[in-house]
C-alpha cells in the first residue's frame, strides 16, 4: 500500500467496502497473531509532567490538578493483581516526571520481575539514554513512546520545547531506534484527528510505523480537554462549523494553537480509528496492536470490542489504584476512572469472550512469522 492508497482508505465511506477492509484486517490478525487477546495491566505511576503539550490534561501548565506519584508498594500491589488476573505484562506509564529517579524505576522493575515474572513495558516519556539503558539492564522488555504526528510543523505547534533533554521532533522518532538498539521491543503511535492533521499526514504516520518496523502500535482519537489550549481551539472550530478552519487561524492562535490549519482535516472519531487499526494490521501483520482507552472512552459500549474486530489483539486494563485514577485525566471522561481493578478486569474478560476470543497467556511479545 502506498500513501495514495492509504489516503483513499482513510477517506472511504462506502459501508460495503469498509466492511471488506475490516474483514480483511481481522483475517490477517487471526492468521498472524491468533485469537488470543493479550492483556497488559496498566499502572499510571505518576501524573507529574514537566511538559506542556497543548492537548494533554496533565500538562505542567494545568496547575489546578492534584499531582500524585505512586509508592513502590502501590505499584507492587498492582503487579500482584496483574499476576493474579493472569496477565503477562505490566505497563508502567507516567508523565515526564524526572522525580521518578532512574534507580527508583530500576528497583521497581527488578522487584516486579523477580516476584511476579511479568514482562515490563515502560511508557515514561523522553529520558536520557543512561536511564533507558539502566532500565533495560534491570529487566524492562518494551518501551512505548508515541511520536503523535510525523508532520514536523504540527508536532512543533503542539509540543512547546522544554529545554534540557528535549529530543525535539527528529529526536522523538530517533528515540525509537535508540530504544531498539538497547534491546527493547518498541511501540509508538499517534493521535487521530488532531486539529490541523490532514489525510496525507495520517497516511505518512502509517508508513512511518512500517518504516520503523514497530513491535507495538497504539493509536486513538484526539479527545479535546477543555482546560488545554488545543481543547479551546477545538471548541472554537466546533462552534464555527460554517467558517473555513483556515479563516479561524487568528482565533486559534489567540488560544495558543498557532498552525495554518487546512480545510480538509481528519475527523477525530472512532470510525477513523478503526480504519487506522485495520490499515496498521495490513501494513504490519504481526505487530501487537491495542484497542486503546481513547477508543473505549469515545464509545463505552462498543469501542473496545470493535477495535478488537478491526485488527487489534491487545487490551490494556487499568490497574491504577481507584483513588488516583481520576487524576490521570489526559482527556475528559476517560473510561474506568471510578472502577476498582477487579471491575476493570472483569469487564475486559467479558468483552473478549463476548466476541469469541480468549485472554492470551505468557508475555505476549511480538512473534515474527
Ligand atoms: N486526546 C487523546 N489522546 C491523548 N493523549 C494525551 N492527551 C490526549 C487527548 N487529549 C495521548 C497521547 C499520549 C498518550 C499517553 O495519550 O498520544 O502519548
Amino acid at each position: 500500500m502506498n500513501e495514495h492508497e492509504i489516503i483513499r482508505w482513510l477517506r472511504e465511506e462506502n459501508p460495503d467496502r469498509l466492511a471488506e477492509l475490516f474483514r480483511q484486517a481481522d483475517a490477517v490478525r487471526r492468521e498472524r497473531v491468533g485469537d488470543a487477546v493479550h492483556l497488559r495491566g496498566l499502572v499510571e505511576l505518576s501524573n507529574i509532567c514537566r511538559r506542556n503539550c497543548l492537548y494533554c490534561g496533565v500538562r505542567a501548565g494545568h496547575d489546578t490538578i492534584e499531582r500524585y506519584r505512586l509508592t513502590a508498594d502501590e505499584v507492587t500491589h498492582a503487579a500482584r493483581l496483574a499476576a493474579e488476573f493472569g496477565y503477562g505484562t505490566l505497563v508502567l506509564q507516567a508523565g515526564e516526571d524526572y522525580g521518578l529517579e532512574g534507580e527508583f524505576v530500576a528497583d521497581l522493575i527488578r522487584r516486579v520481575k523477580k516476584e511476579y515474572g511479568l514482562a515490563i513495558t515502560l511508557s515514561l516519556g523522553e529520558r536520557t539514554e543512561t536511564d533507558w539503558r539502566l532500565w533495560r539492564e534491570a529487566g524492562a522488555d518494551r518501551y512505548l513512546i508515541r511520536f503523535e504526528t510525523c508532520n514536523r510543523a504540527l508536532f512543533e505547534a503542539i509540543h512547546p520545547p522544554v529545554g534540557k533533554n528535549d529530543l525535539g521532533f527528529e529526536g522523538r522518532i530517533g528515540a525509537l531506534r535508540v530504544l531498539r538498539s538497547l534491546g527493547y521491543e518498541i511501540g509508538s503511535g499517534v493521535m487521530i484527528g488532531i486539529p490541523g492533521q490532514t489525510y496525507a499526514d495520517l497516511a505518512r504516520d502509517l508508513l512511518t510505523f512500517r518504516e520503523l518496523d514497530l513491535d507495538m502500535i497504539g493509536n486513538g482519537p484526539y479527545l479535546p480537554h477543555p482546560e488545554t489550549p488545543l481543547g479551546r481551539a477545538a471548541e472554537i472550530l466546533a462552534k464555527n462549523p460554517e467558517t473555513s478552519p483556515a479563516a479561524l487561524h487568528p482565533l486559534l492562535a489567540e488560544v495558543g494553537f498557532d498552525y495554518p490549519i487546512s480545510d480538509d482535516c481528519v475527523p477525530a472519531d472512532n470510525l477513523t480509528a478503526f480504519k487506522v487499526i485495520a490499515l496498521t494490521r495490513l501494513l504490519l501483520p504481526d505487530a501487537n496492536i491495542p484497542s486503546t482507552t481513547a477508543i473505549a472512552t469515545n464509545d463505552k459500549h462498543l469501542g473496545r470490542v470493535t477495535g478488537l474486530q478491526s485488527g487489534a489483539n491487545v487490551v490494556m486494563p487499568n490497574l491504577t489504584p481507584t483513588r488516583y485514577r481520576a487524576l490521570y485525566e489526559i482527556y475528559p471522561h476517560k473510561s474506568a476512572t471510578t472502577e476498582s481493578p477487579e471491575e476493570t478486569h472483569r469487564t475486559a474478560i467479558a468483552q473478549i469472550r463476548s466476541i469469541g476470543r480468549y485472554p492470551g497467556t505468557g508475555p505476549g511479545g511480538r512473534t515474527h512469522h
